[in-house]
């Protein structure tokens, strides 16, 4: 593994101990890498109003973005549980905003790595910025 690598997953680990999330008690952090090589990192953040909460990856693409960085190398995903927390569909969605199809989504939980699927494979066929071009 990676030094890059490592160090996400221990960032992705430290940022889910701020998850704010008392309605699911899912606790999710996420750790980027900028095309930089910065680290961006975020947590899930709920609301009572259900619908206003924040996944993880959302919160790490907010701080990447607001950091000046527009570029997605590769990112960790941290849940917890016996299924795989692979991102849900909006955050598919959000990622390749900034990712291509071969940028590696690293699923962990706590013990460390358990999975890396390009996001290709999380989202195929899936609507961008080209698709607007006609
Ligand atoms: N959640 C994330 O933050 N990222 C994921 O990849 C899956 C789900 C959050 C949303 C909500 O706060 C909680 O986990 C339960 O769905």
């Amino acid at each position: 593994m990676s030094a890059d690598l490592k160090d996400m997953i221990a960032r992705a680990a430290a940022v889910r101990e701020n998850a704010h999330a008392p309605y699911s008690g899912f606790h999710v952090g996420a750790c980027i890498r900028a095309a930089s090589g910065r680290l961006y990192a975020g947590c899930n953040v709920e609301n009572a109003a259900y619908p206003q909460g924040q996944c993880a990856e959302a919160s790490a693409i907010g701080a990447m973005v607001s950091g000046g960085d527009g570029k997605i190398a590769e990112i960790v995903v941290m849940g917890e549980g016996e299924r795989l927390c692979t991102p849900c569909g909006g955050c598919r969605q959000r990622l390749s905003e900034f990712a291509g199809p071969e940028t590696p989504v690293h699923i962990c939980d706590p013990e460390g790595l358990r999975q890396t699927i390009p996001l290709g494979e999380l989202l195929p066929y899936s609507f961008g910025a080209d698709n607007l071009e006609n």
